[in-house]
């Protein structure tokens, strides 16, 4: 038989059944771990995130910048909104496709529009232009072309000297996984060195100079079957952005 691609197997209408079925709070969005004896990853993840965008200079107080508009893929119910983007970006266009998750975020402070659509069918508006994309465990509900695509349209609408952030579960068993739990793909992304240890890059950007990737500091080593590794975060200055597709 021949062989099927993983993300040939995602089935956007599986993906929304199964967000629609998740409690919708932080404990939701982090598939239950925060009840499940990590009660302090959501802290940790935040952390993490806030010590990666300094070193690009972004951050709540000086001598880092608040940027002027940020935009949030896939942000369900606003714990990264909250916890991260509000603080370092004026406005932050909001992409989230199930509606009950962002009840709570559309009157929060700074947050400007939200978009009810996934990533793979938001376009952005024709004046709007960020210095910010931040996009957090969402991207394996999309097939590899969409997200090329999407990525596309993101770089379309950045600012110069903006920055696109995917913060994502990658695998580490040298291949793509398919999960039939939420329709989603985990990737490998082969590597690109960085200090200690190798993280994931080229699938999405060509060009080691050109991409930042970080891992995710202080993980607890023993969440998911020990792939300590998997998280990482990559940042792609706009500007210089090249697709490997
Ligand atoms: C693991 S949660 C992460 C939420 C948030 N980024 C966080 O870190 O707390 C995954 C989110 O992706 C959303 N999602 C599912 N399919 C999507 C798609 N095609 N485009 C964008 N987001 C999607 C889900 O509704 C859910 O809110």
């Amino acid at each position: 038989m021949e062989d099927v691609a993983p993300d040939a197997l995602i089935n956007k209408d599986d993906g929304r059944k199964y967000w629609d079925g998740v409690d919708a709070d932080d404990n939701g969005m982090l598939g239950g771990l925060l009840k499940g004896g990590f009660s302090n990853l959501s802290r940790l993840d935040l952390q993490g995130s806030r010590t990666f965008l300094a070193k690009l200079g972004i951050g709540a107080k000086p001598p880092l910048r608040v940027v002027g508009a940020a935009l949030e893929g896939g942000a369900g119910v606003g714990r990264v909104t909250n916890g991260l983007m509000v603080n370092v970006a004026k406005e932050v266009d909001i992409i989230e496709p199930t509606v009950k998750f962002t009840d709570a975020i559309e009157a929060r402070d700074r947050v400007r529009t939200v978009f009810n659509v996934g990533l793979e069918e938001w376009k952005p508006r024709d004046e709007t232009r960020y210095d910010l994309v931040w996009v957090q465990w969402c991207v394996g509900h999309l097939t590899d072309d969409q997200l090329v695509e999407f990525l596309k349209r993101c770089q379309s609408v950045l600012n110069a000297g903006g920055f696109i952030v995917l913060k994502e579960n990658l695998s580490t068993s040298g291949v793509d996984l398919f999960d039939d739990l939420d329709s989603s793909v985990t990737r490998y992304v082969s590597s690109v060195s960085v200090p200690k240890r190798q993280i994931p890059s080229d699938r999405y950007v060509q060009g080691g100079e050109q991409v930042s990737g970080h891992l995710q500091e202080c993980w607890p080593e023993d969440i998911q079957d020990g792939a300590a590794e998997s998280i990482s975060i990559l940042a792609v200055p706009g500007a210089n952005v090249g697709f490997d597709s």
